[in-house]
């Protein structure tokens, strides 16, 4: 191959495959909860229907009738539980219901002439089969998008009666006109489907690939590619980034595939990979925001030592004499983006910091004392128990090296062991009391996740539920 078409193609490859750092299956089991969840609603709303008026003419030969229905209401549904399936063909959904029937009740008007007449009318729609499909398919701003690729509806039988008025004339018509009357609903029944399907994929449209978290990351989760459907589940993969509000800068390393096993027996499964929770690091680290400014007020008094040059000399001989009975002010910030890296079974953070000293000077001013660099690295587990994340963590490795002083050189032995056992005594039991006792996992809008379960893979978190919709006045559990 030549080297420019190689270029191209090299290209190419780049804008089209953006690998998704979080992927999201659902299979057959969600989509037939979704499904009676959803066949509740609809009959609930079947119900609260009110119709515009209809107005027509009909010939009689001898001249036009013109009739108006007004008030029409629904007086009783029966809607079958509707049958729901993932349709590789369409590469969507395909719905049907069969022998669904309606019963109205309303009021006609009739004018033939200058005869005005008027009076009640029940109809009843009998055994209507309804099939629907509809596509998934991405638009150009990574939204999911659904739109209507088929619609069929068939009416088996409609009645009506008339009462009141001169109604008796009109039974005769009906059976004359039944075929038309059906002809006229089934034409009706289609662009209805297809409206509601325009709606749902306005709503979709309004919805933002891009929200913002805090004050300090948003999180771009647009498709990276178009929904991929077969017989027996949904999968989809998101950009799944966090960004820093503040400098969208784009972090220097970039998101690995990995493959996401996904459970039947369960309604969803959740991939995540490193690279989004590192993307949220990074989110932080080029906003600024990993760094403090310690000072001896923020050392809890049980602490034996305190953030004095005299405290200090116990590791520095040399401090007290050259800045006796000072207080101290520490400065330390991230020198790179925190890294996670997932293992099966534990998560690594890898972590880089510097820690400047300074004397705080009676008058106030801040004099330089040393400046030290902090690797360390802390490994943890996770899991998922009452509806809480869980963990623990420990400290595998932290390392504390000189880079400058001010008030000559030392050695930083004691000063790192001291700083371990106050990582490994203080801070960590205190984190792990925290991580213990768990964090409330975050609530949907419109219902929870259930029977959650989390597993640390190379690479990702693989994350599995059940999905529970809560409505108001109605309890849709299975
Ligand atoms: C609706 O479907 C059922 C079952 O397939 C069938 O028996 C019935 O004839 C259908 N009704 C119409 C109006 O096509
Ligand atoms: C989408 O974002 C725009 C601007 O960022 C905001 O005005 C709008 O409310 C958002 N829409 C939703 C549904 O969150
Ligand atoms: C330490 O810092 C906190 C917060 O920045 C501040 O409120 C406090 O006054 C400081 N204490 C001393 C002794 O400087
Ligand atoms: C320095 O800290 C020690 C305890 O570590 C304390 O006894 C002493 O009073 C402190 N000195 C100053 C000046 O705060
Ligand atoms: C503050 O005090 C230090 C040491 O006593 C001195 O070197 C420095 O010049 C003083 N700074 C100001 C602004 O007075
Ligand atoms: C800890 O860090 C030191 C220096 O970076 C390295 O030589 C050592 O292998 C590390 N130990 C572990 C257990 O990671």
């Amino acid at each position: 191959m030549r080297p420019s078409v190689m270029v191209v193609f090299t290209l190419l490859s780049c804008t089209c495959a953006e690998t998704p750092a979080v992927q999201v299956i659902l299979t057959n089991k969600c989509l037939q909860y979704v499904k009676h969840v959803g066949a509740g609603l609809i009959q609930d709303k079947l119900k609260q229907i009110t119709f515009p008026d209809i107005s027509g003419k009909v010939d009689i030969i001898i001249g036009n009738v013109y009739y108006t229905l007004t008030g029409t209401t629904v007086t009783k549904c029966d809607f079958p539980e509707p049958a729901v399936e993932f349709s590789q063909e369409y590469s969507g959904l395909k719905t049907s219901v069969e022998g669904l029937s309606v019963a109205l009740a309303g009021n006609w008007e009739t004018r033939f002439g200058i005869i005005h007449d008027s009076g009640s009318f029940e109809m009843a729609i009998y055994s209507i089969n309804l099939t629907s499909a509809v596509q998934l398919g991405r638009d150009p701003n990574g939204q999911l998008s659904v739109s209507s690729v088929g619609c069929g509806a068939l009416v088996g039988d409609v009645d009506v009666w008339f009462h009141g008025g001169a109604s008796a004339v009109f039974r005769p018509l009906v059976k004359h006109f039944k075929g038309r009357i059906i002809d006229l609903i089934e034409s009706k029944i289609c662009p209805e489907v297809q409206d509601v399907i325009i709606g749902l994929e306005s709503y979709l449209q309004a919805m933002n690939v891009s929200t913002n978290v805090n004050e300090v990351l948003s999180v771009d989760l647009p498709l990276t590619d178009l929904p991929n459907v077969d017989a027996s589940n949904l999968k989809m993969g998101l950009k799944g980034e966090f960004y820093s509000i503040k400098t969208h800068k784009e972090p220097p390393f970039v998101a690995q595939p990995f493959t996401l096993p996904g459970q039947t027996n369960y309604m969803l499964s959740v991939g995540m990979s490193e690279f989004t929770l590192n993307s949220a690091a990074y989110g932080y680290f080029s906003a600024g925001q990993l760094q403090a400014l310690i000072n001896d007020s923020m050392i809890p008094p049980e602490c034996p030592i305190h953030l004095n040059t005299s405290a200090m000399g116990m590791f520095i001989p040399q401090l007290p004499k050259m800045f006796p009975n000072l207080l101290m002010l520490l400065q330390v910030y991230a020198t790179e983006s925190p890294m996670f890296s997932l293992q099966p079974g534990v998560a690594e953070l890898g972590l880089q910091l510097s820690l400047k000293a300074y004397a705080i000077e009676p008058n106030g001013t801040q004099t330089p004392l040393f400046k030290l660099n902090l690797v360390s690295q802390f490994s943890g587990k996770m899991w998922i128990a009452d509806e809480k994340l869980k963990g623990s963590v420990t400290m595998d490795n932290f390392t504390l090296t000189l880079v400058s002083s001010e008030v000559g050189p030392f050695k930083t032995d004691a000063l790192e062991n001291a700083l371990k056992m106050g990582i490994k005594v203080v801070a960590l039991p205190k984190l792990n009391k925290l991580l213990a006792g768990g964090i409330n996992l975050p609530r949907l809008r419109c219902g929870q996740l259930v029977n959650l379960v989390l597993n640390i893979e190379k690479g990702f978190l693989d994350i599995s539920s059940d999905l529970e919709v809560q409505q108001t006045g109605r309890s849709a559990n299975l």
